[in-house]
């Protein structure tokens, strides 16, 4: 990373080796704050009179949420829930496991489901399959990134905060072996750790 005050920081919190990877930053985290205050806003119009829960997926939508669900002037309800990701592959296998799943009940619910990325699609098909399973009003998609032409599943979308091209990031939320997650910015990372 280029700017001196930035790689000094991503050292701090990821270590030399790790920050030498981190490439440039694709999205700072004043775009950030001001789309996810969009979504925000957009959610609150349609969700109007209702009382939405979001439920986020753990663990790289914790920040996403955190500033979302403070961005929607309604009184949400927030649960979570934690699937295995992409484990020892590269890419997703679509076998997903639940690690933990939600404390409320969906019955009549209008639930929106918070992702970090939507990348193959995969997990959040197995997701929405599982959730539209338990009586709940409606279910809808709110997801901070989406990476152009990965998705294997035609998945509908309602709410997307960007959709970036096909390099491996971290930073808000989002992981290489567990690191980087507190980034406030998203940014590329051009190391393999994400491969192993
Ligand atoms: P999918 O099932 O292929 O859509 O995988 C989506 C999940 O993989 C996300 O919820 C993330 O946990 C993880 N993931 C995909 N791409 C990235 C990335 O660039 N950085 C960090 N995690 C990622
Ligand atoms: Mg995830």
């Amino acid at each position: 990373m280029s700017d001196p005050y930035i790689s000094a920081y991503t050292e701090r919190i990821g270590g030399r080796a790790a920050a030498d990877k981190i490439g440039r930053v694709l999205l700072s985290e004043q775009q950030i704050r001001q789309r996810v205050k969009e979504l925000g806003e957009e959610i609150s119009r349609d969700y109007a009179g209702k009382q939405p829960l979001l439920v986020a997926v753990l663990r790289g939508a914790f920040v996403f949420m955190a500033d979302l669900a403070r961005e929607i002037e309604l009184p949400v309800e927030v649960d979570f829930m934690a699937v295995s990701s992409y484990g020892h592959a590269k890419t997703s296998s679509g076998v997903v496991r639940i690690l933990k799943d939600l404390d409320e009940d969906l019955t009549d619910r209008h639930v929106i489901v918070v992702e970090d990325i939507i990348d193959s699609g995969l997990t959040l098909s197995y997701l929405r399959r599982n959730l539209r399973n338990r009586e709940a009003a409606s279910v809808e998609v709110c997801a901070l990134l989406v990476r152009e032409g990965r998705q294997k599943v035609d998945e509908e979308l309602k709410y997307v905060g960007f959709e970036i091209p096909p390099d491996f990031v971290v930073g808000y939320g989002l992981d290489v072996s567990g690191k980087f997650r507190n980034l406030p910015c998203i940014a590329e990372y051009t190391g393999a750790g994400h491969e192993e």
